[in-house]
């Protein structure tokens, strides 16, 4: 088969060749997908998870890809709740990964089935950002109505899931990002827009959860807006930002069967939109995650037309 594989942390995207793979075989509990449609999230060459097995063990040369959708094409010993044929999402163990290939090996419990009436590129597109927004509100943030929410890169995949879910359970939801994805930002349902690149973040005053993609100085600022009870959320990876009396949590998303489908539904009914930037091929798809130039949104890859 086709795959996307990387040997070399350091060369990043730049590093990325299409070659040929032997196709995976389906282990116990496990579905192999045929790929329709595939998603990579900016970073995902930096997570260890990328490059080791959970013993630690180098894994090159890794398919990279943690998003999918496609159709269940052989089941391993013992599967049971999907069948072959059927249209599914999700996503990987993200010591896995695989998904930048004509077909990825997967726990069945990774994937929910994609309605018929969902595009695949949709389906790969919203799974990582769907779910992690998910498990940033509701399970680590504890969102209610009626809060303050402050959401880092509101125009990105993620923030533009939390911005859209946070709304459609009644929190107050002020966005940030560069100057020029302001309107794209107040689009997904931000009530308000701080840009970074201009404006004091010191100004928001105070909020009741942040959710943070972006880490650093910014992770830490934003930790002093954070009122008493309150809580930072973060997906940027470890950090010593801390309210000053409230929590901060770090997190790895992790796949989620019923999740999917609150999500799913939520994108058939128009609830939720996606945030896709370029759909590209397979043949195409190491220029297309080293673009010329800014894309924004997800970079999609139709592995199958
Ligand atoms: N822990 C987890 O489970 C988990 C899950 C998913 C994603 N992540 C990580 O979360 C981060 C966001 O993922 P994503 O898929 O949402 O990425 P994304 O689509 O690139 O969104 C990030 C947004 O923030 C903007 N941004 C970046 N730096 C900025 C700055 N200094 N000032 C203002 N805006 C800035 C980006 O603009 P530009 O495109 O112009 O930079 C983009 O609009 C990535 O680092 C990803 O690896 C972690």
């Amino acid at each position: 088969m086709k795959a996307i594989v990387v040997t070399d942390q350091a060369a990043g995207t730049a590093g990325m060749m299409l070659v040929e793979r032997p196709k995976p075989q389906a282990a116990i509990n496990d579905v192999v997908v045929q790929v329709h449609a595939s998603g990579f999230t900016s970073g995902e060459l930096t997570w260890p998870s990328t490059w080791t097995d959970r013993l630690g063990r180098d894994r090159t040369p890794v398919i990279p890809g943690q998003e999918l959708a496609g159709v269940v094409s052989a089941l391993g010993y013992g599967t049971r709740g999907l069948s072959v044929g059927q249209r599914v999402f999700g996503l990987t163990d993200s010591y896995r990964g695989g998904t930048l290939a004509e077909y990825v090996a997967i726990e069945a419990r990774n994937l929910a089935p994609l309605p018929g009436d969902v595009d695949f590129t949709v389906g790969a597109s919203v799974a990582m950002p769907g779910l992690t927004a998910w498990q940033g509100l509701f399970e680590h943030g504890h969102l209610q109505a009626g809060q303050s929410l402050l959401v880092h890169g509101a125009a990105g995949a993620v923030g533009s899931m939390v911005t859209q879910l946070a709304r459609e359970f009644g929190a107050y939801v002020i966005g940030t990002g560069r100057a020029a994805d302001r309107q794209k930002a107040l689009d997904f349902g931000a009530q308000e827009f701080v840009d970074l690149e201009n404006d004091a973040l010191e100004d928001v005053g105070g909020v009741d959860l942040v959710f943070d993609v972006l880490g650093g100085d910014i992770a830490k600022r934003s930790a002093g807006l954070v009122r008493a009870g309150g809580t930072l959320v973060t997906i940027a990876g470890p950090t010593d930002a801390r309210p000053a009396a409230g929590l901060t949590v770090d997190f790895v998303v992790l796949p989620d069967r019923a999740q999917l489908s609150e999500i799913i539904q939520r994108v058939r009914d128009g609830r939720l939109r996606t945030n896709i930037g370029n759909v590209s091929t397979l043949d195409d798809a190491v220029a297309a995650f080293n673009p010329k130039q800014r894309i924004n949104g997800k970079t999609i890859i139709r592995v199958r037309p």
